[in-house]
């Protein structure tokens, strides 16, 4: 993590917009153009309701399930091996990454092949997602081994964090996180970081429960440890939950910042 010593001036805050789910798309009360113009000036935008907090609960109940019948995979060899494969992983920090973490992914390869409850619902957020990227961004990524793939994390209370790091602008432009856990009830402590143009953004206090983050890709960023006084406990379902989209391509092109 920096050691970047903050001042008061140099403290930004997100710009709030309401958005709803319209006719199948995620809107706002502002046009695409002008979020794009937020966006690219370095403005880290939240998009305040986009989906409801039911549809996010029954995701995450959805992923829970999903992750206790299926076998972790394996630490010690690469997923990156099994570009179709839907997994998940608890990372608990004692293996050395180039951007060290701790967290319980789950990643989805291959949404088509998920089947219930978790296929749909993850279908369904992340097209929703996909189209709002691809609008605000001017790009055309599909879910494919040339183009996206879905990550569902859980930020455990007891210190899950992901330190700060950055990514390629180009060609993904944006990037999208989704949250699927309630504020105060869920976790206190941590969230989203962005070192912005403006100054240093915390959305701990301002992305609840079916709000989307967006942000210029290349914004340095990370998630502070969340609830760091607490015990892990990998079964539990609170602590900090994320939905994103993740270019395949510039996956590996993410960059520690130190
Ligand atoms: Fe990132």
């Amino acid at each position: 993590m920096s050691k970047v010593t903050l001042t008061p001036q140099d403290v930004a805050s997100p710009v709030l917009i309401r958005a709803f789910t319209d006719n199948g798309n995620i809107r706002s009360v502002v046009a695409d153009s002008e979020l794009a113009a937020l966006v690219s000036a370095g403005r880290v935008v939240i998009l305040k309701g986009a989906f409801a907090p039911e549809t996010m609960f029954d995701l995450r109940r959805a992923v829970v399930r999903w992750a206790k019948t299926t076998s972790p995979f394996p630490h010690g060899t690469s997923p990156n091996a099994h570009p179709n494969l839907n997994y998940h992983r608890i990372d608990d920090g004692q293996i050395v990454s180039s951007l060290q973490h701790i967290f319980h992914q789950n990643c989805f390869n291959d949404l088509g092949a998920l089947t219930g409850d978790i296929g749909r619902l993850a279908r369904s957020v992340a097209e929703l997602m996909r189209d709002l990227q691809n609008r605000v961004a001017g790009t055309n990524f599909d879910f494919d081994l040339a183009g996206l793939r879905t990550k569902v994390l859980r930020y455990p209370r007891g210190g899950g964090y992901l330190s700060e790091h950055q990514h390629p602008l180009e060609p993904q432009r944006l990037g999208l996180i989704t949250s699927l856990s309630r504020l105060s009830d869920d976790f206190e402590k941590g969230g989203t970081t962005f070192r912005t143009p403006f100054g240093f953004v915390d959305t701990n206090e301002s992305h609840d429960i079916g709000d989307i983050i967006i942000f210029r890709y290349d914004l340095v960023h990370a998630v502070a440890p969340v609830d760091e006084e607490q015990a892990i406990d990998w079964k539990a379902e609170s602590g900090k939950w994320s939905m994103l989209l993740e270019l395949r391509a510039t996956h590996r092109l993410s960059t520690a910042k130190v």
